[in-house]
């Protein structure tokens, strides 16, 4: 079987392996890392219905007593009441220091079952095995856990890395198309504010899945390494996410998140020539729209600006905004909120 291993090398070092058939390697990928010990599954009911059986046999077949937690699909499980439900569980199974949590699904199950092993005895292993094309090339990597609460998304959680991360990406097989698309503009992403050549792949359609994957991880990895806690150079990953926040909150989250970060792309774009730096707005347009997303705003300049007064990147009276320079090239810029507004209004009326 062929993969590739991209190593990360932060407050923990460990391998990222990406491939198809993957899930089939998990227990032999796991054994030299964790020896003997007891593994506890999370997934969600989706990931459950498709892949459960096949997990749990792989880690039975290589030897592991491990036991499965299952939460019902979607953001709303990313809450408070699971979270005590899964360490409830752990306890219950009498999961050790020794042991450790397998994440298994998407960025949901990701985050929960992250911030759990950080929590549980206060810290024990967990591996993640994204199941789908975000997990696989944004939440998996990087150590970012979290749940949300009612004050808003992600707002409890910690930097905890994972001990392994075990990417099979024909898992990916069976995602529904907007679930995939919704990673593809995380890809894009990428392309965006540090690889032009990977941006450039993206044109035709579909793309090397294996390939684009491990590319994305790699910049991540590196932009990770520079800056794990997120205090400089990791806020060029919100590229389009400040706006697009904004719009899935007035959207109600009606706005999938994907569509949300391409549209906060696109105003981002409208708004660098005003600041300077390149027009790359219609170019990014075209390409986003290639792959199907509605890059059209229905909000106006006050509503998207009010939304995000209450963003995580506020510093007092300024934010800090990602804004392109070039294809494959973004920067960070600390614009001063009266000037967003300002910058708002001439891009969007
Ligand atoms: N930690 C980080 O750095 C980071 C980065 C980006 C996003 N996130 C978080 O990730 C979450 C979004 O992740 P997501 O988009 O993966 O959402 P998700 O985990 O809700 O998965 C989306 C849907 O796809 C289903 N699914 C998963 N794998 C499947 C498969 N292989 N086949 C068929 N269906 C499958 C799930 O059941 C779910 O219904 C958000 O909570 C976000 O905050 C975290």
């Amino acid at each position: 079987m062929q993969y590739k291993t991209i190593n990360v090398s932060a407050s923990r070092c460990y391998d990222i392996h990406i491939g198809q058939g993957l899930l089939a390697k998990l227990g032999e990928f796991i054994r030299p890392l964790l020896g003997e010990c007891r593994l506890a599954v999370l997934t969600d009911s989706n990931v459950d219905t498709l892949y459960g059986s096949a997990i749990m046999d792989n880690l039975a077949g290589s030897g592991y007593d491990a036991c499965k937690y299952v939460i019902p699909a979607g953001e709303a499980s990313k809450c408070a009441d699971n979270l005590l439900a899964f360490l409830n569980f752990l306890a219950q199974e009498q999961i050790t220091r020794k042991d450790a949590v397998i994440a298994f699904g998407g960025g949901v199950v990701g985050d929960l079952g992250g911030l759990s092993a950080s929590l549980y005895l206060r810290g024990i292993k967990y591996v993640q095995v994204p199941t789908t094309l975000l997990a696989a090339v944004d939440s998996s990597v990087g150590g970012k856990t979290a749940i949300d609460i009612p004050a808003g998304k992600n707002l409890v959680g910690s930097f905890y890395q994972p001990t392994l991360v075990c990417c099979d990406t024909a898992l990916m097989d069976t995602l529904p198309k907007d679930i995939y698309r919704d990673g593809c503009a995380e890809v894009i992403k990428y392309g965006m504010i540090l690889d032009s050549a990977l941006y450039d792949k993206l044109q035709s359609l579909p793309f090397n899945r294996d390939e684009v994957v491990a590319r994305c991880v790699e910049i991540k990895r590196d932009v990770v390494q520079q800056d794990e806690f997120d205090n400089g150079v990791r806020g060029l990953l919100n590229f389009g996410h400040t706006f697009g926040h904004a719009i899935e909150k007035l959207s109600d989250f009606g706005v999938s998140h994907g569509e949300a970060v391409a549209k906060g792309m696109v105003i981002a774009s409208r708004i660098a020539p005003l600041c300077g730096l390149c027009d790359v707005a219609a170019e990014l347009s075209q390409l986003l729209e290639i792959y199907g997303f509605d890059i059209s705003c229905e909000y106006g300049a006050d509503e998207i600006f009010d939304a995000l007064l209450s963003d995580k990147k506020r510093r007092g009276g300024t934010i800090s905004v990602v804004l392109p320079r070039a294809i494959g090239d973004c920067a960070l810029v600390d614009v001063e909120l009266g000037e967003l507004h300002a910058l708002l209004v001439k891009v969007m009326g």
